[in-house]
């Protein structure tokens, strides 16, 4: 009885490892992340526009969550203020999901 009981612990615990390592953050919406990410950062962030162009692809995952924890200190963190907490998170899926270390690289055209 007690066997059965630590097997199941270890097993719990090892799959919350492999959920965890997979996914540094909780996953959001990642078409909601898209739509909202082209209709607002977007407009700043492409060629001839007044900030430099950023797609997924620009930057790595571990770079786009560092972006998202401290937006504030961004010259543009006045731009991020509309956004609820689930917008960022959805962002940050659609950036994370295909920035240029994840499976699907992606640009933003
Ligand atoms: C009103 C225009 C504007 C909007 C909208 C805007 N930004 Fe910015 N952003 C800027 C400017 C200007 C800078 C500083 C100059 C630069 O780096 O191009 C900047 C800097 C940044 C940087 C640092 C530069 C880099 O290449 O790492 C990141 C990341 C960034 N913005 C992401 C975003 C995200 C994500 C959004 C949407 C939530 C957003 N910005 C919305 C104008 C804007």
């Amino acid at each position: 009885m007690t066997k059965k009981i630590f097997i199941s612990v270890v097993a719990m615990m090892t799959l919350f490892g492999i959920i965890g390592t997979s996914f540094a953050f909780e996953q959001g919406s990642e078409r909601k992340g898209k739509y909202l990410y082209r209709s607002n950062c977007r407009t700043c962030h492409k060629d001839g526009a007044s900030a430099t162009p950023l797609g997924p692809v620009d930057k790595t995952q571990a770079q786009w969550e560092r972006v998202f924890d401290t937006y504030e200190r961004l010259e543009c963190a006045e731009q991020w203020e509309k956004f609820s907490d689930e917008d960022k998170t959805d962002m940050l899926t659609y950036l994370y999901n295909h920035a240029f270390d994840s499976p699907t690289p992606a640009t933003c055209d």
